[in-house]
């Protein structure tokens, strides 16, 4: 099929909504390429965050059990004198609770900054923990968390940057060394950070965990052609044509994500001038999840500046938390 469209003799509407400008950018540079891939947060919208929700809580995906277990345990080794705890991705700060307790503990001058691309969610955060701790300032930062600029609120040395849940994992190799190179530069010295990510164990766990019996997983990722289809002007692009499948990566050490055709695919995007085909069997990688050990994660630390790395997994070893500072 020949395209029809010139995009770039095109005029954009001002009047398109900005998802569907994103959404049109991202579909060009990843639905046509080998192989096909959309970044995994047209994974998170409404629907798809609640299914998140659930997913947490499902009994095959122990990581937020287990990343809760070593928090609960760990809480003043994790927090250590620090008098500032700035979460990257913080959402609704459920389970930073626990190192609030730690931080407030620690005396007066207790800062919290939570950073999220949602200005909603952030506020009612911020409400919420202002209720809950009285001894507590909440300074809520809007930003797109991979492009953060210095400095941080908070006094120098005293700070400490989260990154929870193991998102660390969905980042690609060269996403992770340019956000990890970023923390260095927008932390200062003394300043430390703390990541959580998944523990790399037996491909059946990791399946089960990324393809659970009740199918939520399954519902999650095909969600995201209800995405595409509500956003982007389209044609054929129908989620009964595909099924989830979850596949451990050895070579790359990670869990892929796939919206797998299960029969011939056929869609137009009159707005783009394209069409994408997939034959039966062929898929769309909608989500990395990479599993590291300890030493792996605090090696690359180390390369990249960070000192005095120290980790610590639940007693299960599922789950770890890294921890390191700026020199
Ligand atoms: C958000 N992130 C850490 C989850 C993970 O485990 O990689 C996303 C997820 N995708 C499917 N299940 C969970």
């Amino acid at each position: 099929m020949t395209a029809v469209g010139d995009r770039a003799g095109m005029t954009t509407t001002s009047s398109a909504h900005p998802d569907t400008v994103a959404l049109e950018a991202d579909l060009q540079e990843g639905f046509w390429a080998d192989p096909p891939t959309l970044p995994a947060r047209w994974l998170y919208d409404e629907a798809g965050s609640r299914l998140f929700d659930r997913i947490t809580r499902l009994p095959e995906y122990y990581p937020t059990r287990s990343e809760a277990r070593i928090l609960r345990d760990r809480a003043g080794e994790i927090v250590d004198g620090s008098r500032t705890v700035v979460e990257l991705g913080a959402g609704t700060s459920e389970k930073t609770r626990v190192l609030l307790d730690a931080l407030v503990a620690g005396g007066g001058g207790a800062l919290y900054v939570p950073v999220d691309i949602s200005t909603e969610m952030l506020h009612e955060t911020a409400n919420t923990l202002a209720g809950e701790y009285p001894d507590l300032r909440v300074r809520p930062v809007v930003a797109d968390i991979t492009d953060l600029e210095p400095p941080l609120p908070g006094d120098p040395g005293t700070r400490l940057v989260l990154f929870l849940g193991g998102t660390i994992g969905n980042l690609t190799e060269d996403e992770r060394d340019a956000f990890l190179r970023m923390l260095r530069r927008v932390a200062g010295p003394g300043d430390r950070i703390a990541l959580g990510f998944d523990v790399r164990k037996s491909p059946e766990r990791l399946v089960a965990a990324y393809d659970d019996a009740a199918g939520v997983t399954a519902e999650f990722d095909l969600n995201m052609l209800d995405v595409i289809a509500r956003t982007v002007e389209c044609t054929g692009l129908d989620r009964r044509d595909f099924r989830h499948d979850a596949v451990w990566n050895a070579a790359e050490s990670r869990i892929e994500m796939w919206l797998r055709a299960v029969r011939d695919v056929r869609a137009w995007f009159p707005t783009l001038g394209r069409e994408f085909t997939l034959a039966a069997g062929e898929g769309i990688r909608t989500e990395i999840a990479r599993k590291f050990s300890g030493d792996e994660l605090m090696a690359e630390l180390g390369r990249i500046g960070f000192r005095d790395q120290v980790v610590w997994t639940d007693d299960a070893g599922d789950f770890g938390m890294v921890v390191a500072q700026v020199p």
